[in-house]
């Protein structure tokens, strides 16, 4: 294990136990909607959103403690789309982070729910005062998490990835998919560290200039080893996205292409940085992994 992944590993670690603090348990009727969220949110993941909240908070010199809470959140929401993303009626997945998808193991009326459970979840954490006691800088964070995940952002990239039956696109159009679907939750991962520290607006672009290009990068990495990859590694089925056309940049381009198109927005990401100096290393080096791995 290198530098980064131990690093990664280290923040996975404290937000899961942010995490399994702020989701909650047990229950009498509700339980199995508890359950459920319990199960897609704990237990796996790289947990790359989650860094880079912190990270990026860490420049400014912000509390863990602050920048976890908001790490949290963003990261409920990157489990309620995955959720959602694996139903029957978008990617019909059986497999995620290595176990059953959440409505093999729920039923699809309590993953449904769970979904829009950990959705919502996010705003509560976001919007208490113990994530940021000033309250225009949490009504930035709400604003910005909201709009990266909602019909401006993830949403809409959902909806055009759910639309294969136009035929394929052309890589402008997959590029313009994959920014709202993948980018957007991304950038304001990166961004949210901006946010947390109070920092002025060119840092502020800076960091969510940086998270654009690297969520580029991540979601043409995530299609090339849907093509290349082992679902062992993964944790999830391989070969899906030409089984059911899916409009990628591997199918517009070829393998080679996409991958040297990722090599270039990772260094695009890493460009971004410039201004932040050696405290951004952490940043930089996340970029080289989104290009390096395997899982
Ligand atoms: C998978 O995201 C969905 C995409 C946006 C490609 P991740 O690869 O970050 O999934 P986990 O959180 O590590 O399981
Ligand atoms: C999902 O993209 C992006 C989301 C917003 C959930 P994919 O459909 O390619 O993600 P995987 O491959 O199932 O993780
Ligand atoms: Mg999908
Ligand atoms: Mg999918
Ligand atoms: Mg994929």
């Amino acid at each position: 294990m290198n530098a980064i992944q131990y690093q990664l590993g280290e923040v996975a670690d404290r937000v899961e136990a942010v995490l399994d603090a702020l989701l909650p348990a047990g229950g009498t009727l509700e339980r199995p909607l508890n359950d459920a969220m319990r199960y897609a949110a704990l237990g796996g993941g790289k947990r790359l959103r989650p860094f880079l909240v912190v990270a990026g908070a860490r420049l400014f010199g912000t509390p863990d403690t602050r920048a976890l809470r908001a790490a949290a959140a963003v990261e409920m929401i990157h489990c309620y789309s995955l959720v959602h993303d694996d139903l029957p009626a978008m990617d019909d997945d059986s497999l995620r982070r290595g176990r059953p998808t959440c409505h093999i193991a729920y039923g699809e009326a309590t993953a449904i729910l769970a979904g829009d459970g950990l959705l919502t979840h996010a705003f509560t954490v976001m919007a208490d005062p113990a994530t940021h006691p000033d309250g225009g800088v949490r009504a930035d964070l709400v604003a910005g998490l909201a709009g990266a995940a909602g019909p401006l952002g993830m949403v809409a990239g959902q909806m055009m990835d759910m639309n294969v039956g136009f035929g394929p696109l052309d890589a402008a159009r997959v590029q313009r998919l994959q920014a709202l679907k993948t980018g957007a939750l991304i950038a304001f991962a990166a961004e949210a560290g901006a946010i947390l520290g109070q920092a002025g607006a060119a840092d502020r672009a800076a960091l969510a200039a940086y998270g654009r290009q690297l969520g580029a990068a991540f979601q043409i990495i995530d299609d090339v080893l849907d093509a290349t990859g082992s679902a062992a590694k993964m944790g999830k089925a391989v070969g899906k996205d030409a089984e059911q056309g899916k409009a990628t940049l591997v199918a517009a381009l070829g393998l080679d292409p996409a991958r040297a198109a990722a090599h270039e927005a990772a260094d695009r990401a890493i460009a971004a940085l410039d201004s932040f100096r050696e405290p951004a290393d952490p940043l930089r080096a996340i970029a080289r992994f989104v290009i390096d791995r395997e899982t």
